[in-house]
């Protein structure tokens, strides 16, 4: 089993995770503590967000130093425990890589705008203000609808942001900035690093005619070129020094046939590139497949689709499909063909919760993702000491929504993830087989993943009314549910009709 083609993925916001140090915010000690529980999942490697030494103007995607741990979160001592840790269990540690831009503390740009002429200057993406002192051009930043571009009144330029004003652009069209960022890589793989998400890839190249937007196309000014893959393929390069990296791309963009040209023409770019349509399809089968037959065509051959309903951008998926929902969705999430992360905390069922409006603290409004993991019924949800303040609420329900009463329940959430991992791990018609829609409504998918040694059929029932399946599995050729979201009936054999009450799914084997 190939630990990134066929393993599941854990993404953890360290923030968020577990507090070791007691100062209310998650951090390297915490994760170390919890390793065994992760281990206990089945995943086979963990996704870090950044951990690296920030300002936290964007809770740590806004970097100082790529090569530092941010004192919030230990120190390299720290990361390099956490790191034999890891994988001394057998897990992999995947790094976040923030290549688009650096914090505006960050040394290289405190040298780049300290004057026109600096060495540095065009490290960063700098223009003259228009005829009336305006910004360059009408590029939105995120995270709301203002300008990209931020004036430095002692340089009298503008400086590029995509993000915030503290989150300055690098000139990835400079050999330099890619030197330089592909020895960060370098400095983390040297370590024994697995491989890293790349944050926002698909804007690492600008238009560079500089125009303005055409209204109505926020993206015009990020094309995804061939100039933005000649650097994907630099950054696979680095990769490819050392042995068994994986790379993974937070590719932003809506068009499918865009994500697939992140593998490369010949497997030279990303291993894997993160599927959005369905991450903000909703909980609705007729679009969810369309997704997945649109991704599987347009693929380039052997390359891993790559799935993802939560993460720490978007509300999670249980608040946005309904707590019902939640089962259901790990048994459709893990049993389509390709890698699929999960982001920590929905394996036991968390919701999140968007924080009172005095408690709120992102600039994008994404608090709701990032509550802390809920450990335990205890006081803060045993995520850091009762005595102090968790830097954002826990979110209501921990009392029954935590790892520590779920993990000697057989019914819940965590361990129908640790059953349907488990199965997963050991079957080659889920890891590797072919895919076949059986039947796609609206409310109802079922799919069926063929491999050399048998076939499981997939049945999701994503309505709250019970459904009637037709298999036609029947005489020798009975099926066995062998993981359901009501976990007493898996070894339930079943002939010719799979009968789900609303929410259930099953995995039907068939041999
Ligand atoms: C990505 C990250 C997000 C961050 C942004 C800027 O979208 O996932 O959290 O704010 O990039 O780095």
């Amino acid at each position: 089993m190939n630990w990134w083609h066929d393993g599941v993925l854990y993404q953890i916001y360290p923030r968020s995770f577990a507090d070791a140090s007691g100062d209310g915010v998650g951090d390297l000690a915490g994760i170390a503590e919890h390793l065994d529980y992760i281990a206990s999942l089945g995943v086979s490697g963990i996704w870090l967000s950044p951990i690296y030494r920030s300002p936290m103007a964007d809770f740590g995607y806004d970097i100082a130093d790529y090569r530092e741990i941010d004192p919030l979160f230990g120190d390299m001592a720290a990361f390099d425990h956490l790191l034999e840790e890891t994988h001394s269990r057998g897990l992999k540690l995947v790094m976040d890589f923030v290549p688009n831009h650096t914090s505006d503390e960050h040394e290289w740009f405190k040298e780049s705008r300290s004057s026109r002429d600096n060495p540095k200057r065009d490290w960063y993406i700098w223009r003259d203000p228009g005829p009336d002192g305006e910004a360059p051009n009408n590029w939105p930043a995120a995270f709301g609808t203002k300008s990209a571009w931020t004036l430095d009144e002692s340089t009298g330029q503008y400086y590029l942001h995509l993000f915030l004003p503290e989150q300055p652009d690098l000139n990835w069209q400079n050999p330099d900035v890619r030197a330089a960022m592909h020895d960060v890589m370098r400095f983390w793989f040297e370590k024994g690093v697995d491989g890293f998400r790349i944050d926002v890839i698909h804007m690492l190249f600008k238009n560079p005619t500089f125009e303005d937007n055409p209204p109505g196309n926020l993206l015009a000014h990020v094309p995804q070129s061939e100039e933005l893959h000649e650097i994907v393929r630099g950054l696979r390069a680095v990769a490819d020094e050392y042995e068994d990296r994986m790379l993974v791309g937070e590719t932003f963009v809506w068009d499918i046939a865009d994500i697939a040209k992140f593998y490369g023409n010949d497997g030279d770019e990303l291993h894997l590139a993160f599927n959005f349509p369905m991450a903000i399809a909703g909980y609705n089968a007729t679009y969810m497949s369309k997704v997945v037959d649109k991704t599987l065509d347009a693929l380039p051959f052997g390359a891993r689709p790559c799935w993802v309903l939560s993460n720490h951008d978007l509300p999670r998926h249980g608040a946005r499909y309904g707590a019902d929902a939640i089962p259901g969705a790990a048994l459709l999430l893990l049993g389509l063909p390709g890698t699929p992360f999960i982001y920590a905390g929905e394996e036991i069922g968390m919701t999140g919760m968007i924080p009172p409006p005095e408690r709120q603290v992102d600039p994008g409004g994404r608090d709701a993702a990032r509550t802390p993991f809920q450990w335990s019924p205890d006081p803060n949800a045993g995520f850091c000491p009762p005595t102090v303040e968790p830097w954002l609420p826990i979110a209501e329900g921990y009392e029954t929504v935590n790892a520590e009463v779920e993990d000697t329940d057989p019914g819940s959430v965590l361990n129908l993830y640790r059953r349907a991992i488990a199965f997963r791990n050991g079957s080659d018609a889920l890891l590797s087989g072919d895919f076949e829609e059986l039947r796609v409504e609206d409310r109802l998918w079922v799919f069926k993943r063929t491999g050399n040694e048998g076939s499981v059929i997939a049945a999701v029932n994503l309505s709250g009314e019970r459904v009637e399946v037709a298999l036609e599995v029947t005489g020798d050729r009975a099926g066995r549910i062998v993981v359901c979201t009501s976990g007493g009936r898996e070894g339930e054999v079943i002939g010719e009709h799979l009968e789900l009450a609303g929410f259930e799914a099953a995995w039907v084997a068939v041999n």
